[in-house]
């Protein structure tokens, strides 16, 4: 082992050679001995070796009086990758307990100035890990699900900053895996560690992914893109363990355009009675998200309160998610909220889901046995003085949610999907359903039976005539009749 350069000036023959665990608490316990036998520090050839068993000062050992600041920045700059760092450390204690006492308060110093470099290189680096570890679920041996992230420090911070992870996901068994060092939580007892790991112990993806990501676009502030800003938080180093990096070009892309639709809007949204709700405080939600159950239609619900996938959430109040039992044998899929709906959050609970309510009943379906939602989850208007006038969705709103409807359709497994309109009859079943020629009918299509039906809105828009609402109650009553045929209640 060649000699670190502080020690370029000594004879080799001289030097002590110091064996340790190259941890903190194993130099300092090191440290203590050597001052009491006032060991020079060009005499000490410290050796970091793994396999010496780890030591800790205990209180028999003498107190030796050195400034807190340089404890805490010692400790830090003792997880610098450097080769110096331990003989640094000892040549400062050295001359803090020979005589330079207020040596920390000299900042020019260059050893005092080599220990701020470091300690700040590893806080920074501390930083990068609080934010950038992502987890990822597996299940163990045992079935058991225990979160997994894999990590690149650039120092050896892993026992140094793992007490964080410990205190902020508490109650979860994790892993951090890195090529130095992994630290493992069983969600009680103790932190412990293991030696370096390779990238390919660690999951690349998992179910909640797709959520995450869909969430970090949703928060994706246009307005406040800094590349410059951005590039110096989130280097591009980090970037590839990061599920939400793939998005941040196209989130780039289309900031200028985002922020030039927002302004449009926020100037007929003024005038209207009601405008977007500000979203939930990101850890909120990012809560709530975590406490409801990965996957279900709670999860969903919540992910989807802040969606930005599309313009409409710009000027809509929120987000009208789908209502109902999960699972349910029959699925109504409208179009989009209407005026109430947006201000309530419900969906169908202004006139045309008062008329749906009606047809219901003759069809002899219970509103509360179904699930009910609609294509689009935001309401899409046009201010006409302070009245929201209807529009319907193009088809770019309508991809936009469509990764929402389709985690419904999963979540619920309805038997038979009822489509109320030509919007939800396209976005389900495609281009070649007509309605006037196909309502009323069960058409088969990916693994479930589909029925197509009028709106309800178009009744009301054509005056309510006493047999269109018939005709209406008799499309719903085939999809009633088909469960009874089936025994399925
Ligand atoms: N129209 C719809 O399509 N959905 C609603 O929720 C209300 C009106």
């Amino acid at each position: 082992m060649t000699q670190p350069s502080l020690f370029d000036d000594t004879d080799t023959d001289a030097l002590t050679a110091v064996h340790f665990h190259p941890d903190f608490s194993s130099w300092q316990q090191r440290a203590r001995q050597l001052l009491m036998n006032e060991t020079p520090p060009q005499r000490v050839w410290w050796q970091p070796d793994h396999t010496q068993e780890r030591t800790v000062t205990s209180s028999s050992d003498t107190a030796i009086r050195v400034p807190k600041s340089f404890i805490a920045q010692a400790r830090a700059a003792s997880c610098h990758r450097s080769d110096e760092r331990w003989a640094l450390l000892y040549h400062l204690l050295w001359r803090l307990t020979h005589g330079e006492r207020h040596l920390m308060q000299l900042a020019g110093d260059p050893q005092v100035a080599k220990l701020r470099h470091y300690a700040k290189s590893v806080s920074r680096d501390v930083h990068k890990m609080k934010a950038f570890v992502r987890f990822r679920a597996v299940d163990d041996a045992d079935g058991d699900q225990r979160y997994i992230a894999w990590f690149e420090p650039d120092h050896f911070i892993v026992e140094y900053a793992a007490p964080f992870f410990e205190r902020r996901f508490a109650n979860m068994r994790w892993s951090i895996l890195t090529p130095d060092c992994c630290a493992h939580w069983e969600g009680s007892g103790e932190l412990w560690f293991s030696e370096g790991a390779d990238k390919a112990a660690a999951p690349e993806e998992d179910v909640v992914e797709d959520t995450w990501r869909c969430y970090y676009r949703h928060i994706f502030n246009p307005a406040r893109v800094k590349i410059q800003a951005m590039m110096a938080e989130m280097p591009q180093k980090y970037w590839k363990n990061l599920p939400e990096s793939r998005l941040i070009p196209t989130l780039i892309q289309e900031a200028d355009k985002r922020v030039a639709v927002m302004a449009r809007n926020a100037k007929s949204s003024e005038r209207l009675r009601c405008g977007p709700r500000p979203a939930t405080p990101a850890q909120e939600l990012d809560e709530a998200i975590r406490q409801s159950e990965s996957g279900s239609i709670q999860h969903l619900a919540l992910a989807a309160q802040n969606c930005r996938n599309c313009h409409l959430c710009e000027t809509a109040t929120q987000v009208v998610f789908g209502e109902g039992p999960v699972p349910a044998k029959i699925m109504l899929i409208g179009e989009q909220p209407g005026d109430s709906e947006d201000l309530a959050g419900k969906p169908f609970v202004g006139p045309a889901g008062e008329l749906l309510n009606r047809a219901l009943a003759a069809a002899g379906l219970r509103r509360e046995e179904l699930y009910l939602t609609n294509t689009v989850k935001h309401f899409k208007f046009r201010a006409k003085g302070r009245r929201r006038l209807h529009e319907s969705p193009h088809e770019e709103e309508i991809n936009a949610c469509s990764p929402w409807l389709a985690a419904e359709i999963e979540q619920v497994q309805p038997s038979i999907i009822i489509c109320l309109g030509a919007t939800a009859a396209l976005a389900q079943l495609g281009k070649n359903v007509r309605i006037a020629q196909d309502r009323g009918k069960l058409l088969a299509g990916l693994g479930r039976q589909y029925l197509v039906t009028v709106h309800p809105a178009h009744l009301l828009r054509s005056g309510e005539n006493p047999r269109e609402f018939q005709r209406f109650a008799a499309d719903l009553q085939v999809a009633a009749e088909k469960l009874n045929s089936l025994g399925i209640k």
